[in-house]
């Protein structure tokens, strides 16, 4: 079977909104979901970076944009409409390897009608703003009168099967008509972006007799008209182009029209050339070969396609949102996923976009000091969630397992954020050695991060040590709860990495740290502060010091064993956990003090991350998809490798066999992230040493025969080759690596080869 595609084969109406986000293509820029042209169930999503509007919603959100794949086809009186008609045979590919989503129906209409449609899709990575399909009518069984509408949908609103929550973003300011083609224009409702969809139609042997243009006011079409012979194929090409105010000064209605001529006159197969040899590109520096493992290599793609898609280098106002450009799931809102799950794989793959995801954090630091300001705060504080302005944006209500109304207090409380976003900068610094990027820009969010902190410790005057009191950490079934190990150990690192940075800084450029220093208002008594918060940071632990308390007051709570797993082997609810009440438990949404154990794995020893992973495991609902990879790694370098590759097939597997049971709304960006972190980090054990060197510790399922990747490091492009028996490293540039504890060089554009040492 091919390890390059991803199969449906049979049409499940019940399924839709699921597979729409497993056959989503996007192109960083905008994601479309995978709708099918021919059913209007569903949730269907045209989703454009950075064009956000709160308008009646709870919180600004994403805006579900008009949907230009409007492609009606009609016989003679009859809509093709898959609720109408028998679906007699159905296959989707998503080819990965070319980025295309091609979909393979025959039905049979009311009236006994058979038609085979077969259409193929892209969203360019060539040129973000285009997108082309391509569709191939054969009449099996009739002659007669087809009809093609080609048409964008602008009465479109946010959360469409959510009666309470259904939101109207747009106003549609103007139809055209482009002939051949259609443009429409809209404009969002609070800052006014402008948005325009324009497409068009090719017909392949030019067998349209008649055309008819129509504004309907929030629908504009262009339909046509042929005779289709029974046995006969008629092939059209439907090419689309986007822009937005926010791409361009420029009138946008001139602009798109430029762009689709254009486009027209290169024609489909040569955009598609390019879009498919960028992802031979990509694929070329991305891709992980998994031999022995075809389920384990299939998912592995799956999530370094579905990852790639999500951010491009073209816009640093703009990053990946927690369900990616795939769906209007947590309102196309950026948490904490980025920079802990999904960034690592960016430093290593693609640095000019974990640049440009780390300026996104940057350019929105003036948000991030008035979410300070605010609350009472000094300095940065970045918001829970984020939309496009660094302001908090996390909702206020939702609702609980069981449905009802909660308040959520994340946004209020979850303040690990602004370490999570500081352990980016470092990872991303340690890897590409971008003295620039930390010059200008790092350093600033280092120092502004750290005086929050300063400013939202408190002082235990008793104890003598600081504390941070009513939070919430990365498990968010305990809430206001006090000193969570994982808030205070990173804020005493996000500390010590400002004040280590501030005196690199004054060593690269002593005019730049002066000029940081008087407009964050910072001086040497801040610094000598910040020094007595670091070494004073309260951690709480056991009375040996090897269980860390996940908070204060955390072993106290009751313990209720998990016992059983369900058929995904995620655990199931304990009988006694009451779903409203388990902050009286210790069992953990979502993976917390082993959390902190795989970002700062340096500062813990084996045997502490040993016993805290086995007595967190036990606690742990998983009832995250951020959860599972981490367990697979740390679980790893502690030696539990059977429960590793459960884990990793868990992440990998978290959107395709739906394990969180919430595809429907959007990708899950984290596990997309963590399935790679799993390889790399964990199955490869790569890691950056505190010498900075880049070190390597494999150990491979005993049914991978071998294990490729790649990764930039320093300059440098590395292949690394694993396999049962030894490990092949290739080098651009001279690197030293520390493989199994032990130092190799690899030269200049050469391979080295290491023995994998025998089990003790
Ligand atoms: C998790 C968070 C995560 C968010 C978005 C929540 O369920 O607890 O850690 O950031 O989902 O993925």
């Amino acid at each position: 079977m091919d390890l390059w595609s991803i199969e449906l084969n049979n049409y499940n109406k019940n399924n839709m909104k699921k597979s729409e986000t497993i056959f989503a293509l996007a192109n960083g820029y905008r994601g479309l979901r995978g709708a099918l042209e021919f059913s209007k169930l569903g949730s269907r999503g045209n989703l454009i970076a950075g064009v956000f509007d709160k308008a009646q919603a709870q919180v600004t959100e994403i805006v579900n944009c008009q949907d230009p794949l409007g492609f009606n086809i009609y016989i003679e009186d009859e809509i093709v409409d898959l609720e109408q008609c028998s679906v007699d045979s159905f296959r989707r590919i998503l080819d990965m390897r070319k980025g295309l989503v091609v979909t393979k129906i025959t039905v049979t209409t009311a009236k006994g009608r058979t038609l085979d449609i077969k259409s193929e899709k892209f969203v360019s990575r060539s040129n973000v703003h285009r997108w082309a399909s391509k569709y191939e009518i054969t009449a099996k069984n009739f002659s007669g009168k087809l009809f093609i509408e080609n048409y964008i949908q602008g009465s479109v609103t946010n959360s469409s099967c959510d009666v309470m929550n259904r939101t109207k973003h747009l106003k549609v300011t103007k139809c055209t008509d482009i002939n051949p083609g259609i443009a429409m224009e809209a404009k969002t409702s609070d800052l006014g972006i402008g948005i325009i969809e324009c497409t068009t139609i090719i017909n392949e042997n030019n067998t349209f007799k008649t055309r008819k243009y129509s504004d309907f006011g929030e629908m504009v079409s262009e339909a046509y008209e042929t005779i289709i012979k029974q046995e006969s194929k008629e092939s059209i090409y439907k090419l689309g182009v986007t822009y937005t105010s926010r791409d361009t000064e420029n009138d946008l209605y001139s602009t798109a029209l430029s762009e689709i001529n254009d486009f027209i006159a290169a024609g489909y197969h040569r955009e598609k050339e390019m879009h498919c040899s960028v992802w031979d590109k990509i694929w070329d520096g991305i891709d992980i070969e998994i031999h022995g493992d075809d389920k384990a290599q299939r998912g592995i793609r799956f999530n370094l396609f579905q990852l790639v898609s999500s951010a491009y280098e073209g816009d640093n106002r703009i990053s990946i949102a927690a369900k990616a450009l795939h769906g209007e799931g947590y309102k196309g809102h950026v948490f904490w996923d980025t920079e802990v799950f999904m960034l690592p794989f960016f430093i290593y793959a693609s640095p000019e976009v974990a640049k440009s995801l780390l300026m996104y954090r940057y350019n929105t630091l003036k948000g991030a000091r008035k979410n300070a300001e605010l609350s009472g705060y000094k300095g940065a504080r970045f918001p829970w969630e984020a939309a496009d302005d660094g302001t908090e944006v996390t909702p206020k209500w939702g609702v609980d397992y069981e449905g009802n109304p909660l308040k959520i207090c994340t946004g209020d409380e979850e303040f690990h954020i602004n370490s999570d976003i500081v352990f980016g900068i470092i990872s991303y610094f340690r890897a590409t050695g971008d003295k620039d990027f930390l010059k200008n820009y790092g350093v600033e969010i280092l120092l502004d991060t750290s005086r929050f902190w300063q400013s939202r410790v408190e002082y235990n005057k008793e104890k003598d040590r600081y504390e941070i009191n009513s939070v919430i950490g990365p498990d968010e079934f305990h809430e206001h709860v006090n000193n969570n190990v994982f808030t205070n150990y990173l804020a005493k690192w996000n500390i010590e990495k400002a004040l280590y940075y501030k005196e690199w800084l004054r060593k690269q450029d002593e005019q730049k740290l002066a000029s940081l220093c008087t407009s964050l208002c910072l001086s040497e008594k801040d610094f000598n502060q910040w020094k007595e918060i670091a070494e004073k940071m309260y951690i709480p632990t056991n009375n040996d010091g090897t269980i860390i308390e996940q908070f204060e007051g955390y072993f106290n709570l009751r313990h209720i064993e998990i016992t059983e797993h369900d058929e995904n082997s995620m655990p199931v609810w304990p009988k006694e956990a009451k779903l409203d009440r388990l902050g009286e438990t210790q069992l953990i949404k979502q993976a917390d003090v082993v959390q902190l154990m795989l970002m700062l794995p340096e500062e813990f020893s084996d045997e502490i991350k040993r016993a805290n992973y086995e007595y967190y495991e036990k606690r742990t609902m998983h009832k995250s998809s951020l959860s599972p990879s981490v367990y697979s790694i740390l679980g790893l370098s502690v030696g539990d490798r059977s429960n590793a590759y459960k884990y990793f097939m868990k992440t990998v597997y978290t959107d395709l066999e739906d394990n969180q049971g919430n595809t429907d709304f959007g990708l899950h960006g984290a596990s997309t992230g963590g399935s790679w972190q799993s390889v790399i980090f964990g199955f490869a054990g790569v890691s950056v040493g505190k010498d900075g060197n880049l070190k390597l510790k494999p150990w491979i399922p005993e049914h991978w025969e071998k294990l490729k990747f790649k990764l930039n490091w320093q300059g440098s492009k590395i292949t690394f080759s694993i396999y049962q028996t030894h490990i092949e490293i290739g080098s651009t540039k001279f690197i030293t690596a520390v493989i199994n504890n032990k130092i190799y060089h690899v030269k200049e554009n050469s391979n080295l080869l290491v023995k994998m040492q025998p089990e003790k």
